[in-house]
């Protein structure tokens, strides 16, 4: 299982916060934003991790994430030009998967559940993890029936047909190359992550999952200030200094316990 970040973007709806560096290298309490949908993917094993960033911002990436060594893993750096949507990820990020299934996170998504179980038994198709939400048209929004099955998911509807959203988190079997090169871009020119997953449901192949825990999308002032709050209460993340190879991740709330990865 390989691991992709996405923090490519120029946070424009963050000036002036972003106009000296990355919306994912902000603050959250008392980490960089990225360290967080970082640890979700170390907390589930995978070690061998694609992080694609703008080109005006790899240097800021590079110089806190260095080679992964820190976090024992292997990250691995790729330059999106322009922000043309996250499912360009596979496009780019093509020789980096060479035939294996992948787990994809957006550099702004904060969430406290642990994913290891669900990561881990993964076999085929897609999976997506659903919120429910107020705002639902800021978000995909996905339609399901009684059963949980997955009806329908429209990118930022006007009307939206449910309150539950896709959020960035996603698991892809090994086929997801050759359903991202099918692809077009869409009105507002990026390759959607919302037509590739329509793609893998056309086929039946692909399931949802509802989030337990909180679920941030960290993109706007608000919920940005919100994640530091709630990430505060919960003491959610790496204890910060750690210089050696080993980062110690405090768990989320339920279990209060010391893992290493
Ligand atoms: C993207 C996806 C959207 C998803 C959201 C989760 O939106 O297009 O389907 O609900 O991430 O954070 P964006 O943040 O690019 O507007």
């Amino acid at each position: 299982m390989k691991g992709f970040i996405l923090a490519g973007g120029s946070g424009t709806r963050l000036h002036p916060l972003t106009k000296v560096t990355s919306k994912q290298l902000l603050p959250i309490y008392d980490k960089p934003m990225i360290y967080y949908p970082l640890n979700t993917l170390l907390k589930a094993g995978i070690k061998d991790i694609l992080i694609i960033v703008a080109p005006e911002r790899s240097g800021d990436f590079l110089n806190l994430l260095g080679s992964g060594k820190e976090f024992g893993a292997r990250f691995t750096y790729e330059i999106q030009d322009k922000p043309s949507g996250i499912a360009e990820a596979f496009i780019i990020g093509k020789e980096f998967i060479k035939g294996d299934a992948c787990t994809l996170i957006l550099g702004d998504n904060i969430f406290t559940d642990d994913f290891s179980e669900v990561i881990a038994n993964h076999k085929e198709g897609a999976k997506i993890f659903v919120k429910e939400v107020h705002d639902p048209e800021r978000f995909g929004v996905i339609e399901m029936d009684d059963a949980g099955k997955v009806l329908s998911i429209e990118e930022k509807p006007a009307n939206p047909k449910s309150n539950y959203a896709q959020t960035g988190l996603y698991i892809y079997d090994d086929k997801v190359v050759e359903y991202a090169e099918k692809i077009k871009p869409s009105a507002r020119l990026e390759y959607e992550i919302t037509d590739l997953n329509n793609l893998y449901l056309a086929d039946g192949k692909l399931s949802a999952e509802i989030v337990k825990g909180e679920w941030i999308d960290a993109g706007t002032f608000e919920s940005l200030h919100r994640a530091s709050v709630i990430v505060r209460e919960h003491e959610l993340g790496m204890n910060a200094g750690s210089s050696n190879l080993e980062v110690k991740i405090k768990m989320p709330l339920e279990t209060k316990e010391d893992v290493t990865v």
